[in-house]
């Protein structure tokens, strides 16, 4: 116990903080994470930066899968201490990388101290060498999807126009707030038929944290329902690069945009996601 501790804090003093870590989450499963994670990524790297995404997807791993890509090493080696995370960065279209992920992986829960050193010292790693981290999380409230979440710099909400997925979504953020009281959760809303359905949505839901959270959300941007994107996943390629002239891939940019210049304050301190999520995984194996 003392021992862990001791290595917890060292390790968060040790770490060179520069990625700005962005977790893209949901209430709801198919809502559009992967797709915009990887998408959003290589729009980032296209602006000039360096973007690690993270198929943290702990159940339903589909990053690679999405980008035809086919790895021979997962965070699964890793947590078996047989590679390390940046052993296993493969470099994705565009430029960005990779830390491919591993379906039906335990809950991080019941990863031993070994496992979860071996994960923390690979981000901590990962997050000294690169601009941006996008975590493309699993959907829902258990732990494995909320701990990166709650532990990131700004949670992306992604949500679609159906009461499902909005309400859903809300469950989710209520959870996240309560594991991080200050988090930052910005709402991405998908499947739009226009930018006006897509702020009712954001409105709505930002009404209801409001009201019953007392937490604001704020609104980042929205994708439109658009065949190229379900294309692009038919053909394991990000449409981003596929079509770069269709409407979906504007809107990524533009959204990559915000994002870049919405830089957090030069206050904040970003060695938070490793103290966060150690502790979080920390508790976790303790109670
Ligand atoms: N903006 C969009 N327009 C059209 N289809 C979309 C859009 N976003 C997502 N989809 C479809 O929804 C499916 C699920 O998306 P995915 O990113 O895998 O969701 P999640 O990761 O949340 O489970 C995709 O395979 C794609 O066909
Ligand atoms: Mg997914």
């Amino acid at each position: 116990m003392i021992d862990q501790a001791h290595n917890l804090r060292e390790f968060v003093v040790e770490s060179r903080q520069r990625a700005r870590v962005l977790a893209v989450t949901s209430g709801k499963g198919g809502v559009g994470k992967t797709s915009t994670s990887v998408n959003l990524a290589i729009a980032l790297a296209a602006q000039g930066s360096e973007v690690v995404v993270l198929d943290a997807d702990l159940g339903l791993a589909n990053v690679e899968v999405l980008l035809g890509l086919n790895s021979l090493y997962n965070l699964q080696h890793v947590i078996h201490g047989e590679r390390s995370l940046t052993d296993i960065l493969v470099t994705g279209p565009g430029g960005m990388k990779v830390v491919p992920g591993s379906s039906g992986i335990a809950k991080l829960a019941d990863l031993g101290p070994r496992a979860r050193d071996n994960i923390l010292t690979g981000l901590r790693d990962l997050q000294e060498e690169t601009d941006f981290i996008v975590i493309d999380t699993m959907a829902g409230i258990g732990q494995n999807a909320v701990a990166f979440a709650a532990a990131a710099d700004e949670v992306l909400l992604v949500t679609t126009p159906e009461p499902s997925a909005i309400v859903d979504g809300y469950a989710t953020v209520k959870t996240i707030y309560q594991m991080r009281e200050d988090s930052v959760v910005r709402v991405i809303v998908n499947q739009v038929i226009n930018g006006q359905q897509a702020k009712a949505v954001a409105t709505k839901l930002s009404y209801v944290a409001q009201q019953y959270l007392g937490r604001k959300l704020s609104y980042l941007g929205y994708l439109p329902r658009d065949p190229h994107v379900s294309q692009a996943v038919m053909q394991s390629y990000p449409f981003v690069l596929r079509f770069p002239n269709a409407p979906a891939t504007k809107c990524i940019e533009e959204l990559a945009t915000r994002i870049i210049n919405q830089r957090l304050d030069a206050g904040a301190n970003r060695t938070g996601f490793f103290r966060r999520l150690g502790r979080t995984l920390g508790l976790a194996s303790n109670g």
